[in-house]
């Protein structure tokens, strides 16, 4: 299953986490995301109708990655599946949650760590793609790089403060794969259907490369 997470975590060097309100909002939003190359997209279960807004940009959305993030309870990693998500993404990882998810486990996870001993139960636990959250917050570029020649088979998506000047640093570290980030198409850009502008952001996240 890492092979699944990989495909997921290369198909573009950029995985933008979306908080969606209004489901009407997400077919056109994944449309611009996926005209601008970045078609993996994480929407999170942060809002009422997340669930619609992945269902919707499943069915309709041509070439979209749909998955599902924030998901922390067993009724939320089910109900991110039925929906239509092909990937989960967590902030953490609880035993329960991973036992969750070794009932479904074609469907791959991206797992948060911010600590060595939190990567090293993940490890242990068979995970070797995870996210690193929340990226800046927990100490950055300088930190991860850190982890990589203790930690060497565990490879990152750093998430949270992740912006597009601070995402090529991250992609030049050894163990990082991709980054994610909200300010591709955040709340006020998919409220005002600003279609265009998240379309031209994709493009350039699309077009990172590590420094
Ligand atoms: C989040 O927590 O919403 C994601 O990790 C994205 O973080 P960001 O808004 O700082 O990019």
């Amino acid at each position: 299953n890492i092979k699944k997470t990989e495909a997921i975590m290369t198909a573009a060097p950029v995985i933008p986490v979306l908080i969606v309100e209004d489901p009407a909002k997400a077919v056109p939003m994944a449309e611009a995301l996926v005209r601008g190359g970045l078609p993996v997209i994480e929407i999170t279960l942060r809002t009422e109708r997340a669930l619609e807004a992945i269902k919707l940009v499943a069915d309709n959305v041509e070439g979209a990655i749909p998955g599902a993030g924030t998901v922390m309870t067993a009724a939320q990693y089910e109900k991110a599946i039925s929906a239509g998500s092909q990937f989960i993404v967590s902030p953490g990882a609880t035993p329960t949650l991973l036992d969750i998810a070794d009932a479904f486990a074609d469907v791959p996870l991206l797992p948060g760590a911010a600590t060595a001993s939190e990567v090293m139960y993940l490890l242990e636990r068979g995970y070797e793609r995870l996210k690193f959250f929340p990226a800046e917050q927990a100490g950055g570029a300088a930190y991860l790089k850190s982890l990589s020649s203790p930690l060497a088979a565990a490879k990152f998506c750093p998430t949270g403060g992740v912006s597009l000047d601070k995402a090529p640093t991250y992609l030049g570290l050894p163990n990082v794969l991709c980054v994610g980030g909200s300010w591709i198409a955040d709340a006020k850009a998919i409220a005002n259907e600003d279609w265009a502008g998240i379309e031209e952001r994709a493009r350039a996240a699309a077009a990172l490369t590590g420094r």
